[in-house]
């Protein structure tokens, strides 16, 4: 043991090498075009793109660059925060396996624990509930701003612009380094996202909204606010609290997604934690991210019965349909939000009473599973795929469900902004890219242009046709 640590020091230090050439912590490359070779150091398994830019093919030649159009192979943070290994189908916060906090955590606990790092001490733990207890309201303007919004107006798009508007009520949150403002920008957000999700669903339908009631739990609140009506006090069903503060906990991180790069994106440029967080509610109204719960309950809808899944999958397998739910850019095994969640679908529906899609749900993943198209692909399903059933069940509108998402989501975005704010690596999101377009053209007077066709033409003209008379 002694000697393998002698010798991984050795290794770090770069002193070590295999060949008594290069370092054995590195990465030899030979550039095919100058016969030149280099050196790149390896460190986490990992090689700094910047290391490329020395690779030139002349002393004016701007250098080697990487290409990963969707940062499919590039990591562009360190975090301590979520572990997720995707072909072993593994998930933990701050190292605790997600199913553990499932069974024995609160989502409020959880949230804590993304943010701090560690599950809270008693004390902690009744700070902190009463902190987010007591930031539930919100500015009664922000009631007046949802009011404005058209009657169909989709509950998501509703929050991301709320949420931006917070940040107008909170003028020195964007004083970022500042302990104090960024505590209670987090509170406030993980507080009023219930809240202002809430409002956006009533107005939805046309309801009046309800005011948090700080005696009922997190999840209880928010129950409360959606579907209280002329009761005094709304008294929601523990096993429906329960299953909510599930899903709640297995949504509240996932790593570098799409909205959390978002988040972590538009916050390098120093924004206020509002707007950053917007960002993140923006990237997770996609059908390709957030969006999917309610795109999979669609799909089901679609099938209709559990006769019509074989031609149905056959639709997949000819590239007409995809199998909304299931498939993810991490996991290439069986994500384990989705085995939870399964568990919670049969809770919820003693309560509720059972929905005929959970059949065509469980049928049709038993055949997709059974099919060499989506194992060879490693499609199994996702934390979407049985999400939707859950909502429905809770009778929420299937616009609903992205904000039934977004609403957890948010103390995972706010652990990954604080923890950007103090990783010295940090600097302003700035892709390169490889321009393919036209260079050095000269200016060309409107009579002296063809007319050709514009790239992005409408699929019919905006303009109404000119008609001739009487016609
Ligand atoms: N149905 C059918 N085929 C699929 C699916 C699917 N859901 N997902 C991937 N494939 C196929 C894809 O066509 C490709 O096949 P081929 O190699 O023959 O071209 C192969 O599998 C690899 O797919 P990919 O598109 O390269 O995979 P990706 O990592 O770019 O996409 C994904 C990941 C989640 C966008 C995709 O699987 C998908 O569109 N799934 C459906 C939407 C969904 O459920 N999204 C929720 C993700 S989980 C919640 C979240 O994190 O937001």
């Amino acid at each position: 043991m002694a000697d393998e640590q002698t010798q991984e020091a050795q290794r770090s230090d770069g002193e070590v090498a295999r060949d008594g050439g290069a370092p054995a912590d590195s990465l030899s490359v030979t550039d095919n075009r100058t016969g030149q070779s280099y050196e790149v150091e390896v460190v986490d398994g990992t090689v700094k793109a910047m290391d490329f830019r020395q690779i030139k093919v002349s002393e004016d030649d701007f250098g080697l660059m990487t290409y990963d159009p969707a940062f499919t192979n590039t990591a562009a943070c360190r975090s301590e925060i979520t572990f997720v290994d995707g072909d072993n189908g593994v998930l933990e916060y701050r190292g605790y396996p997600i199913d553990q906090l499932c069974e024995h955590s609160t989502y409020l606990e959880v949230a804590y624990l993304l943010i701090h790092g560690e599950l809270p001490a008693p004390e902690q733990q009744e700070a902190w509930v009463y902190d987010i207890t007591h930031h539930t309201f919100v500015h009664e303007n922000i009631k007046k701003f949802v009011e404005g919004f058209r009657y169909d107006a989709h509950p998501m798009g509703m929050l991301l612009a709320t949420v931006g508007a917070l940040s107008t009520f909170y003028p020195t949150a964007k004083d970022i380094d500042d302990d104090r403002e960024r505590y209670i920008s987090a509170v406030r957000m993980i507080a009023k996202m219930p809240t202002l999700a809430a409002f956006a669903y009533r107005q939805l339908l046309g309801l009046p909204y309800v005011y948090p009631d700080n005696d009922l739990d997190y999840s209880g609140n928010f129950l409360s606010m959606l579907f209280r009506m002329s009761e005094p006090q709304y008294e929601p069903d523990p096993r429906l609290t329960r299953a909510l503060d599930n899903l709640f906990i297995l949504h509240a991180d996932h790593e570098q997604n799409c909205s959390t790069s978002a988040v972590r994106s538009v916050g390098s440029s120093r924004v206020d934690p509002y707007s950053a967080v917007a960002a993140g509610v923006a990237a997770l109204y996609g059908p390709l991210h957030g969006g999917a719960n309610e795109a999979a309950l669609a799909m089901l809808d679609r099938i209709g019965t559990v006769e019509n899944i074989p031609d149905f999958l056959e639709g997949v397998k000819a590239g007409d349909e995809r199998l909304m739910g299931f498939g993810h850019r991490i996991y290439k095994n069986y994500d384990p939000r989705a085995q939870i969640i399964k568990k919670n679908v049969d809770e919820v529906m003693e309560v509720t009473g059972k929905n005929p899609k959970l059949q065509i749900a469980t049928e049709l993943e038993k055949r997709a599973l059974d099919d060499s198209y989506f194992t060879d692909r490693k499609l199994y399903p996702n934390v979407d795929f049985y999400s939707g059933l859950i909502y429905e069940a809770l009778n929420l509108p299937r616009d609903m469900f992205t904000v039934m998402f977004a609403i957890p989501r948010t103390s995972g975005w706010i652990a990954q902004w604080l923890e950007m704010q103090d990783d010295p690596d940090t600097k302003i999101a700035r892709p390169r890219q490889i321009y393919t377009g036209r260079r050095e053209l000269d200016y060309l007077p409107i009579d002296e242009r063809g007319s050709g066709k514009p790239r992005h033409p409408p699929s019919t003209p905006l303009k109404p046709e000119a008609t001739a008379p009487g016609q």
